[in-house]
C-alpha cells in the first residue's frame, strides 16, 4: 500500500507530487511528505493525517525544484505520526517507500552496531541509511542502489533522491507497482497511473527486480544487477477526466452513478450484438480444456471476493462444472492440491491484491491454468495470468468498490455463458437470452438508482440503528455480505450478511427493535424460503428493510421500507440489489460525518499480506 510519485524536468515538481499525491490518497492516508531538491538541498516537508494537512503547510512554505518525491502512507512500521512519514532522509539520501522489508529487524541492528542513529519506528528509513552510506564510498547513486537491492528482503517499491545529484532519480521494485510516464521534458514515476494520467498517456510498467535511473534527459531501464534492458513504452487509455468528481460530493457517488454505463461498457468487447452471443477471443485456444474442465477456483478478497461468490453460483448453474471460492489470505493456507484439468480465476480491481496475486502463483507452481479478472490492465495478476479478462470498469477511486463489483459480475455471467456453451449446456436460444438480459440491465439500473433520494433521507433515522443484519438467499446472499460489508466500511457500524436460512442457527437471538434487518428476496426459485426465513426475524420484532420484486405484495407488509427493483432473471437480481446498499451505506456515512471516499484504516489497494 502506499502511494509513491516522482517528478523530475518540471518546475513546479512539488505540484505534479501533491497533485499526484490526492490521486493515489485511496493507497493510504495516515501520513504524506515530500523532499524537493532546489539543485544544491534536499527540503522536506511532513505532516501526520491526510494530504490536506501537507497542503495546508506547503502553501505556508511551498517547496521549489525541479526534482521531488512524495509519498501518502499506509502505516505498517511505526504509528501514524509526523517522526515516521515519508521521505526519510539520512545523510543526503532521501526515499519514499511502498511495501514492507522484512529483514527489518536484522538490517536495524546490523546499522546501530555500525554507529548509526535511526529516528523513526520504520523499515523505510534503513534503507535512506544503507543507500546513504554507499552514496558515500561511490559517489554513485545507481551503484548505490544497485549494491543496497540484495540486502531488502520482502515486497518493496522505491524512490530515492541524492543531494550529491541533483540531476537524479532511481526507482526500482520488487512487487509493489511503479510506473514511468514520459511527459513532455519531464518524467514522472508513481504507484499507479492516476497520478501520471495528466500529463502524459506514454508510460512503461517496471517489473519485479527491475530498476530505472532517470536523469535529467534521458533514463534507463535495468535489472536488479544493472543490466539493460529494453522498455516498451505503451500508451494508456484511461483520460484524466476520469480522474475528477465531476461534480458528485463524493468518487463514490459519482462512481454508484456510473454503474449503468460501465457495465455497458464492460459488455462491449465480449458480446456480438448482431448474433446476441457471448465472444471470449482470450479463452479461443483454451476450448478443448474447457471441454474437459473438472473443476473452477475463485480466489479473491474482499469486495472481489462477494462478486467471487456471485461467480460461484453463476458458474455451478449455467455451466454445470464444479466451483469453489476461497478467501485469499486463506487459501495458500490449507495448503491446497488442485485438481489438474482445473482453472483458477483470480478477480481483483486493482490487480495488486497481495494475497490474491500469491494464490495465483501457487496454481502457477501446481500448473493450474490461471484466468484473471481484473481492472487495472497491465497490473501484476494482468501480467502473471494465462488468460486475461477484464471489467472495463474505468477508473475507480472510492476506496469501497462499486462499479468494479458490477463490472466482474457482468463479466462472470458472460464467462459462465461461455463455458456452458463450449461444454454443451447452454443453447443458442438460452445464450440470447442470457446477453439480452444483459444488455437490458444498465437501463433497470438507472431506475434503481433513483433510492439516492430515499437514503438521503432516511440515512438520519437509519444512523440510530444499534446494528443492521442482511440476508438473502442463493445467489443474493453474496450481495446481503456486500451490503453489510459496506455499512462496516464506510459507517463504522456493526454489520454482519447471513443466509437467510441460517438465521435460526444463532443470529435471531440479535433481533430486536434496535437492530435493522435489510432482506433481499427478489422473486426466484428460493423466494418463498427466504420469506419464510423472514417472518421467523420478523415475529420476533425484525425492523425489516426490504429489496424485492415490484408489485411483491407480500414482502411489502412484512416491512418498514420496501424497495422494489424491476422483474429480472434470477442472475441479473445482484446488479439491481446491490445499488440500494451503496447508496444506504454512502448516506449513512454521511449523515455520521464520515469521509466516504477515505474511511479510516482501508486503504484501495491492499499490497501487503
Ligand atoms: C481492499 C479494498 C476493497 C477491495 C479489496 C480487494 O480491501 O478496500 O474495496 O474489494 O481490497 O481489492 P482488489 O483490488 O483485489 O479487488
Amino acid at each position: 500500500m502506499c502511494g509513491i510519485v516522482g517528478c523530475l524536468g518540471r518546475e513546479d515538481a512539488q505540484e505534479v507530487i501533491v497533485k499526484g499525491l490526492k490521486t493515489l490518497e485511496y493507497r493510504g492516508y495516515d501520513s504524506a511528505g515530500v523532499a524537493i531538491h532546489n539543485g544544491e538541498f534536499i527540503n522536506r516537508s511532513r505532516a501526520r493525517g491526510k494530504l490536506v494537512n501537507l497542503e495546508k503547510k506547503l502553501n505556508e512554505e511551498p517547496i521549489r525544484g525541479n526534482l521531488g518525491i512524495g509519498h501518502t502512507r499506509w502505516a505498517t512500521h511505526g504509528p501514524a505520526t509526523e517522526k515516521n512519514a515519508h521521505p526519510h532522509m539520512i545523510g543526503g539520501v532521501s526515499v519514499v517507500h511502498n511495501g514492507i522489508i522484512e529483514n527489518y529487524a536484522e538490517l536495524r541492528d546490523e546499522l546501530i552496531a555500525g554507529g548509526s542513529e535511526i529516528y523513526s519506528d520504520t523499515d523505510t528509513e534503513l534503507i535512506a541509511h544503507l543507500i546513504n552510506i554507499k552514496v558515500k564510498q561511490t559517489n554513485d547513486l545507481l551503484t548505490a542502489v544497485k549494491e543496497v537491492i540484495p540486502r531488502l528482503q520482502g515486497a518493496y517499491a522505491v524512490l530515492v533522491l541524492s543531494e550529491r545529484h541533483p540531476d537524479e532519480m532511481v526507482a526500482f521494485t520488487n512487487g509493489p507497482p511503479l510506473l514511468v510516464g514520459f511527459a513532455e521534458k519531464s518524467f514522472i514515476v508513481a504507484s499507479d497511473m492516476l497520478a501520471i494520467v495528466p500529463y502524459t498517456k506514454n508510460i512503461a510498467y517496471l517489473s519485479e527486480n527491475e530498476v530505472v535511473h532517470i536523469q535529467k534527459d534521458s533514463y534507463k531501464f535495468y535489472s536488479n544487477d544493472l543490466k539493460p534492458i529494453d522498455k516498451k513504452i505503451e500508451e494508456i487509455s484511461w483520460s484524466a477526466e476520469q480522474v475528477e468528481k465531476s461534480g458528485y460530493p463524493y468518487y463514490m457517488l459519482k462512481e454508484i452513478f456510473e454503474q449503468p454505463r460501465s457495465m455497458a461498457k464492460s459488455l462491449e468487447p465480449y458480446i456480438n450484438i448482431e448474433t446476441q452471443s457471448i465472444e471470449m477471443p482470450a479463452l479461443e485456444s483454451y476450448v478443448s480444456d474447457i471441454k474437459s474442465l473438472e473443476q473452477i477456483y475463485i480466489v479473491s478478497c474482499g469486495t472481489s471476493f462477494y462478486s467471487g461468490m456471485v461467480g460461484e453460483y453463476l458458474l455451478e448453474k449455467m455451466s454445470g462444472v464444479s466451483c469453489k471460492v476461497d478467501i485469499a489470505s486463506e487459501f495458500r493456507y490449507r495448503s491446497p492440491k488442485l485438481v489438474k484439468n482445473s482453472l483458477l480465476i483470480v478477480i481483483s480491481q486493482s490487480g495488486e491484491t497481495a494475497d490474491t496475486l500469491a494464490a495465483l502463483r501457487l496454481a502457477k507452481e501446481q500448473g493450474v491454468r490461471t484466468l484473471s479478472l481484473c481492472n487495472v490492465q497491465h497490473s501484476s495478476m494482468d501480467r502473471e495470468s494465462d488468460i486475461q479478462l477484464y471489467m472495463n470498469a474505468g477508473v475507480e477511486i472510492g476506496v469501497a468498490s462499486t462499479k468494479a463489483f458490477i463490472c466482474s459480475l457482468s463479466i462472470l455471467n458472460l464467462l459462465a455463458g461461455y463455458i456452458a456453451k463450449v461444454n454443451g449446456n447452454m443453447k443458442p436460444e438460452e445464450e440470447r437470452a442470457l446477453v439480452k438480459s444483459l444488455l437490458a440491465t444498465p437501463s433497470h439500473m438507472e431506475s434503481v438508482l433513483t433510492y439516492d433520494k430515499f437514503f438521503a433521507e432516511a440515512a438520519e433515522r437509519l444512523k440510530d440503528y444499534k446494528g443492521f443484519l442482511y440476508l438473502g438467499r442463493g445467489v443474493n446472499f453474496p450481495i446481503a455480505l456486500e451490503g453489510a460489508l459496506k455499512l462496516k466500511e464506510l459507517a463504522y457500524m456493526h454489520a454482519e450478511g447471513y443466509a437467510a436460512g441460517e438465521m435460526k442457527h444463532g443470529p435471531l437471538a440479535l433481533i430486536d427493535e434496535q437492530m435493522a434487518v435489510v432482506m433481499i428476496a427478489p422473486k426466484d426459485d428460493l423466494y418463498d424460503k427466504a420469506i419464510s426465513n423472514l417472518e421467523t426475524a420478523k415475529a420476533r420484532g425484525a425492523q425489516v428493510i426490504s429489496i424485492g420484486t415490484v408489485n411483491d405484495e407480500r414482502l411489502k407488509n412484512l416491512s418498514i421500507n420496501f424497495l422494489s427493483i424491476p422483474e429480472v432473471p434470477w442472475n441479473i437480481n445482484p446488479f439491481l440489489a446491490v445499488i440500494p446498499l451503496q447508496l444506504l451505506s454512502l448516506h449513512v456515512a454521511s449523515a455520521l460525518g464520515h469521509d466516504v471516499d477515505q474511511p479510516r484504516n482501508l486503504a484501495k489497494s491492499v499490497t501487503v499480506e
